[in-house]
């Protein structure tokens, strides 16, 4: 495929992506938020209030991730861009699941929970190959460590460049999120008019926004069926 004539396909995944990895997603009635209230452990509020316990929830998060492994639905995305097809990744997720199955432009929107970083300069970031976060590690500078993840009621650094990649999408395809969270689902708005919109996810029938196709399957069957289908094409429409 010559570098100029490639189509841009870009991916815009949810937590539903890594649920055939055993991580759990968020608004199922047995979802991480059922068990967290999200005003406990996911708020700068709650950080304030009790950070041994917002600790002990990203730590017990951290080992699910470090166990679990890429599942069908990555590994097709990554060998699509191991084909020659052009891949953008943008997901919500704060696992490390596309990078682990090969993708290499993943921008994660929400943050990365194998990341620590310094309550007072976001921008000092610290990889944590294992273990945890506890009370008094600190940084640098001599601050309590955080995970790196974006909470509710913060802004999310990242929007401004997912949206000038999803502007730049000749098809745009979403898997395994429910689109209840913003500013992230109105990424969906930045895609060209003429760029076709597929969303993957067994609940898609009910999902899908106007105008957004709907595979309603699970990641780990519809993404490889279609990844198949633009391997045999040689492009992606
Ligand atoms: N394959 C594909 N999709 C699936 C699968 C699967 N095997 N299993 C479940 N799903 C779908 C569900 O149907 C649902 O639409 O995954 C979606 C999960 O939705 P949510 O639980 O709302 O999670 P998500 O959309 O990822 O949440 C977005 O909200 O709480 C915040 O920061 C958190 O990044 C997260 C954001």
């Amino acid at each position: 495929m010559a570098e100029e004539r490639r189509s841009h396909l870009v991916v815009f995944t949810g937590s539903g992506i890594s649920a055939e990895s055993g991580i759990q997603t968020f608004r199922a009635s047995d979802g991480l938020w059922a068990d967290h209230p999200i005003e406990a452990v996911a708020t700068p509020e709650a950080w304030r209030r009790d950070p041994r316990r917002v600790l002990e929830f990203y730590n017990t998060r951290r080992a699910q991730v470090r166990r679990a492994r890429p599942n069908a639905a990555h590994k097709a995305l990554a060998e699509l861009e191991k084909r020659g097809f052009r891949v953008s990744i943008i997901t919500q997720n704060i696992d490390d699941l596309h990078e682990r199955a090969g993708s290499r432009n993943v921008l994660h929107l929400h943050g990365e929970i194998l990341k620590a970083r310094s309550t007072v300069d976001a921008r000092m970031q610290y990889r944590l190959p294992r273990g945890g976060i506890e009370l008094g590690d600190i940084c640098d500078k001599g601050s309590q460590l955080r995970p790196d993840v974006v909470w509710f009621g913060e802004s999310v650094p990242h929007f401004a460049e997912a949206c000038e990649i999803v502007g730049e999408a000749d098809l745009l395809l979403v898997v395994g999120t429910s689109l209840a969270v913003m500013p992230a689902a109105s990424l969906l708005d930045h895609a060209p008019m003429e760029a076709p919109c597929v969303l993957v996810d067994p609940e898609a029938e009910r999902l899908s926004p106007p105008g957004v196709a709907r595979i309603c399957q699970t990641a780990g069957k519809g993404v490889p069926q279609l990844v198949r289908h633009w391997q045999r094409e040689g492009r992606l429409w």
